[in-house]
């Protein structure tokens, strides 16, 4: 009945909501309508992450472009849909190849054909394929002129990993860094959020309008469309946590009434105000993040922030 990929989505989903403290992974948010609520979040008044890392990469444009030089191979983990990979591709002296590298072959496509179409001189070659998986790394070997190979990871969706996946994920990039042919110097370009006031991140992950409640509760309604589960979603209300121990925000849903969930002939029981955990946002100091990078083989050699200094951008090269 279920696709390998359904499959698999529903064993996480069973997997998850099994455990003492029930949970879904936050990978399963972004179909197409948590994928748009998500943009909706990101022009929020409260969410200021996507307004201060577009602050940096307007700002700092020319340093952060005097600092890759020229003949850069941008190779961006995700579609780069967005407006910053735009902002940098043309801050970028003579940048001669670019590679988004993203699971949906849709967002790929639409994004390559959008960037074709501004930058007409520079190579792009799309790779489809899930970033948080090791990458065939002579896929990457397309630039015989480039002179830099960067890593581009905007957006803090590394917040969204575990530390564990964190550096697992800094050591691949690492490796991708290593990679390079002799001669090219290699690096990456990353946004994080740094810890602040819980009076700052709390309404960020909890905006007034609801949206941020909307993109959460679609992760149920997800489950009941494509899994044929049974939440009732008026039953369900979204809530943003600071964990200070773990420096981190964390978004629940929690049940307003004692409830049973079926999915695939299995029951599931909440209390009144139990809840469901769905995603963790970490926050790092610029410490803690160097020390992760440092652990997986990366030296910071620059920072950019925003006016607030709410958002960094930094570069690493291989220690
Ligand atoms: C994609 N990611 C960086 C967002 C974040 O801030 O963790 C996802 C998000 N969740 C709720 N609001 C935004």
């Amino acid at each position: 009945m279920h696709n390998p990929e359904q499959q698999r989505f529903l064993q996480d989903v069973i997997d998850g909501l099994s455990k003492p403290q029930p949970e879904i992974p936050s990978k399963y948010m972004y179909d197409e309508l948590g994928s748009a609520l998500f943009e909706a979040i990101c022009v929020t008044p409260e969410y200021y992450i996507t307004r201060c890392d577009i602050e940096i990469h307007q700002r700092h444009a020319d340093d952060i472009s005097r600092f890759l030089g020229t003949h850069v191979h941008l190779i961006e983990f995700g579609s780069g849909a967005g407006i910053k990979t735009r902002l940098l591709l043309q801050s970028l002296v003579q940048p001669q190849a670019y590679t988004p590298i993203e699971i949906s072959a849709a967002a790929l496509q639409a994004a390559a054909d959008v960037l074709r179409f501004q930058f007409p001189n520079l190579l792009i070659q799309p790779l489809q394929a899930d970033y948080t998986q090791p990458i065939n790394l002579d896929a990457l070997e397309i630039c015989p002129r480039c002179k830099r190979r960067v890593v581009y990871f905007p957006g803090s969706t590394i917040g969204n990993f575990t530390h564990a996946q964190a550096r697992n994920f800094l050591q691949r990039i690492r490796d991708i860094c290593a990679a390079a042919r002799e001669g090219v110097h290699a690096g990456l370009l990353i946004g994080f959020d740094l810890l602040k006031s819980p009076e700052i991140m709390l309404p960020a992950y909890a905006d007034e309008a609801g949206v941020t409640a909307a993109f959460n509760k679609n992760l149920l309604a997800r489950v009941n469309r494509e899994l044929g589960a049974d939440f009732d979603l008026s039953q369900w209300r979204h809530e943003a946590r600071f964990n200070a121990d773990e420096q981190r925000m964390e978004s629940y849903l929690v049940s307003a009434a004692a409830q049973t969930m079926t999915l695939a002939g299995r029951h599931f029981k909440f209390a009144a105000g139990g809840d469901i955990h769905t995603e963790n946002s970490h926050k790092y100091t610029l410490e803690s993040f160097q020390a992760m990078a440092a652990e997986a083989g990366l030296k910071l050699q620059q920072t950019w922030t925003d006016q607030k200094g709410w958002f960094v951008t930094a570069y690493f090269e291989l220690k």
